[in-house]
């Protein structure tokens, strides 16, 4: 008979197992069972999507709504209480309410825009290089893959050098997935403290406003009553949360997999008019989304053949879609130049109305931190080649990306 202990220890095996190579199960549900019925921990009555053709319609689909709101049970069973207020922002919304917060900061995220913001983001990938250490074996996360982004979103936000640090611990807690009351606890004190800090910086904001994304969002709040305080400070913190731990980790995937695919890092390297359509690449071969945000039936739905019901949740597996053989030609290869690899053919920043906002942001990070990187140290590589990566290993975690990712970096001559 089979003791607690062992079947603990298998389960642990098989997640495990998942987290190291999710594609082969996904391979396997999209021609098994495209449309899953699942029994997650919490209890809801879950489908998992698999297939592109129907990620990429469910997406969009208006009948599987984002207002966290209308699934208030669903929510609460899952996030518990506190995160409501956290959350009261676009990705949890519906239209009207999505198209009005989500107009008030697009215009921050155009690629015009973002292009402008290009040399401060040179600036900083060039001192983050400067400081990490040469020949010897070091984390390019904590060193490069998370500065970048966090020291970005807060630049643009107007978040104080200072606070950056216990910012970046606390949506650390807020991004874990869990279950227990302990957890639940520790999870909710972070977002009652990223709440608090969101707001005294708006408080600070009004008082001396500057030149920066929320003193502009709290004028708009201010002047013309465009969103609640609420709205506010939920907009502030989804822009800080959604727009550092994803492109951190798409950094860190990237390296890892043009450094185990030579042929294709040489070709980036030979021919630096590819970096775009790499990224591309590297954001449908191992993008750092693994399934996009939940969404809930507000009716009846069939997807595939496989009925819906009203009130269940609806999980769409990014990863899975963007290798499915149906849409790509041999989707398990990593190809830069893969043909037609256009922005929108992968579904890694999501598709539809609540599509990546900060996706022209993220991509221009990747691009410069890739481009920069291995300009300067042409022969990094993998501290320990044999060891594998270790992936990220919590049974549903919001995010794909290495645990850790250590190399060892030569300079370039
Ligand atoms: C590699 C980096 C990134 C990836 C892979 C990524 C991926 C995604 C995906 C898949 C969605 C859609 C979720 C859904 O429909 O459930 C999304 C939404 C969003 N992302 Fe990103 N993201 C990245 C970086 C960023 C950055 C840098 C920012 C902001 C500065 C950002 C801000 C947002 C916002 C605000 C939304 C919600 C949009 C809406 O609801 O209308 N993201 N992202």
């Amino acid at each position: 008979m089979t003791t607690t202990q062992e079947a603990v220890t298998a389960a642990e095996r098989c997640i495990a197992e998942f987290r190291r190579d999710p594609h082969p199960v996904y391979a396997h549900l999209r021609d098994a069972a495209p449309v899953c019925p699942m029994k997650p921990p919490h209890g809801n009555e879950t489908y998992l999507i698999t297939r592109y053709e129907d990620a990429r319609a469910a997406l969009s689909d208006p009948r599987l709504s984002k207002d966290m709101y209308g699934a208030m049970d669903a929510y609460r069973r899952i996030f518990g209480d506190s995160s409501v207020a956290l959350d009261d922002n676009m990705l949890n919304s519906d239209a009207p309410k999505h198209t009005r917060l989500r107009r008030l900061v697009n215009s921050a995220f155009t690629p015009r825009r973002v292009e402008a913001l290009r040399p401060r983001i040179e600036e900083v990938v060039q001192s983050l290089l400067d400081a990490c250490p040469t020949r010897e074996p070091f984390d390019l996360l904590p060193a490069f893959a998370f500065p970048l982004p966090i020291t970005v979103i807060c630049d643009l936000l107007g978040v104080p050098p200072e606070d950056r640090s216990r910012l970046q611990q606390l949506s650390t807690t807020v991004a874990q997935t869990g279950f227990g009351e302990e957890f639940k606890r520790a999870q909710q004190k972070a977002e009652e403290d990223l709440h608090a800090f969101f707001t005294d910086l708006i408080a600070a904001k009004r008082a001396h406003p500057g030149d920066d994304m929320l003193s502009a969002l709290t004028a708009v709040r201010d002047n013309d009553g465009g969103l609640t305080e609420n709205e506010l400070v939920s907009t502030a913190f989804l822009l800080m949360f959604a727009g550092h731990k994803t492109t951190a980790y798409l950094i860190g995937n990237a390296v890892h997999h043009l450094l185990t695919h030579p042929v294709q890092l040489r070709a980036v390297r030979e021919r630096p008019e590819l970096i775009r359509a790499a990224v591309e690449e590297l954001v449908r071969y191992d993008g750092s989304v693994e399934s996009a945000t939940f969404r809930y039936a507000t009716e009846d739905v069939e997807y595939n053949g496989t009925r819906i019901p009203k009130g269940a949740l609806v999980q769409i597996a990014l990863s899975s879609a963007n290798r499915d053989p149906r849409k790509f030609t041999a989707p398990d290869e990593l190809d830069v130049m893969r043909p037609g690899n256009a922005q929108d053919a992968h579904l890694g920043f999501g598709h539809g109305s609540h599509y990546c906002l900060g996706a022209p942001l993220a991509r221009m990070e990747t691009q410069l931190a890739i481009t920069r990187l291995f300009d300067r140290f042409p022969g990094m590589a993998l501290a320990d080649p044999g060891g594998g990566p270790r992936w990220l290993e919590v049974p549903f975690p919001a995010f794909r990306g290495l645990a850790e990712l250590p190399v060892v970096l030569e300079p370039a001559g």
